[in-house]
C-alpha cells in the first residue's frame, strides 16, 4: 500500500464514502416515491425484479417478462426467438443486429426493449411475405451479396431503409449510407448491387 491509499481526504471524506455517494446516485433514477408514506421518502425498486413488456414483432403482439435492462436485440434472440437478427460486436458497431422499429432503422443491440414497447418492429424474419421474398432479400440472393452471411440480416434490413429513405440514387450513396454495417467477407460490391436492383422494385411495390 502507497503513501497516498493511506491518507485520508480533507474534510472527512473518503475514497469509501465517495464510492458510496456515486453508486447513490446512479441508483437514483431506479428508486420511486413510496406510495402514501406522506413523507416524500423514497423506496429503491430491485432493477433485477422483471417487468412487463409488450413488444410487436413482425405484426404480432409479444408480452414478455424481462429484466428492464434487456436490449431489443436480447430480447428478440433470448425471450422471443427470433435468432436472425445478429450479436456481431454488442457494441453498435457491425450493424448485425439491424432491425426497423417504426420503420426507422435501429441497432438493436444498444435499444432497450422497453424503449422499443408498442412501437411495430420488423426483424428479417417479417420480410418475406410466406415464400415469397422481399425483393431486396431476392436481389441478395440474385447478386451473390455473401459469403458467411453473418452480417447479411442487418444488411438487408439496412438497405430497405437506404431505399425508403431515398439514399439509394448513387453507388456513393448507398455505399454511405450503408456504411454503418459492416461486411466482414468484403462482400461490399456485390451489396451495392444487391441495393441497386431491389430499388426500382421497390418503388414499383410502393406505388402498387
Ligand atoms: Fe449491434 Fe454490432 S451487434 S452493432
Ligand atoms: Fe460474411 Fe458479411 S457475408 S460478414
Amino acid at each position: 500500500m502507497t503513501e497516498l491509499d493511506n491518507k485520508e481526504p480533507a474534510r472527512g471524506f473518503n475514497r469509501r464514502a465517495f464510492i458510496g455517494g456515486a453508486v447513490g446516485a446512479a441508483t437514483l433514477p431506479l428508486a420511486v416515491k413510496a406510495a402514501g408514506d406522506g413523507q416524500g421518502a423514497f423506496a429503491a425498486v430491485d432493477p433485477r425484479l422483471p417487468v412487463n413488456v409488450t413488444l410487436q414483432v413482425n405484426g404480432t403482439a409479444r408480452s414478455l417478462d424481462i429484466d428492464a435492462r434487456t436490449t431489443l436485440l436480447d430480447a428478440l434472440r433470448e425471450h422471443v426467438g427470433l435468432t436472425g437478427s445478429k450479436k456481431g460486436c454488442d457494441h453498435g458497431q457491425c450493424g448485425a443486429c439491424t432491425v426497423m422499429v417504426e420503420g426507422r432503422r435501429v441497432l438493436s443491440c444498444l435499444t432497450l426493449a422497453l424503449a422499443a414497447q408498442d412501437q411495430p418492429i420488423t426483424t428479417i424474419e417479417g420480410l418475406s411475405q410466406g415464400d415469397e421474398l422481399h425483393p431486396m432479400q431476392q436481389a441478395f440472393i440474385d447478386q451473390d451479396a455473401f459469403q458467411c452471411g453473418y452480417c447479411t440480416p442487418g444488411q438487408i434490413v439496412s438497405a430497405i431503409a437506404c431505399v425508403k429513405e431515398g439514399h439509394a440514387g448513387s453507388d456513393g450513396d448507398i455505399r454511405e449510407y450503408m456504411s454503418g454495417n459492416i461486411c466482414r467477407c468484403g462482400a461490399y460490391p456485390n451489396i451495392v448491387a444487391a441495393v441497386k436492383q431491389a430499388a426500382p422494385a421497390m418503388s414499383d411495390e410502393q406505388k402498387g
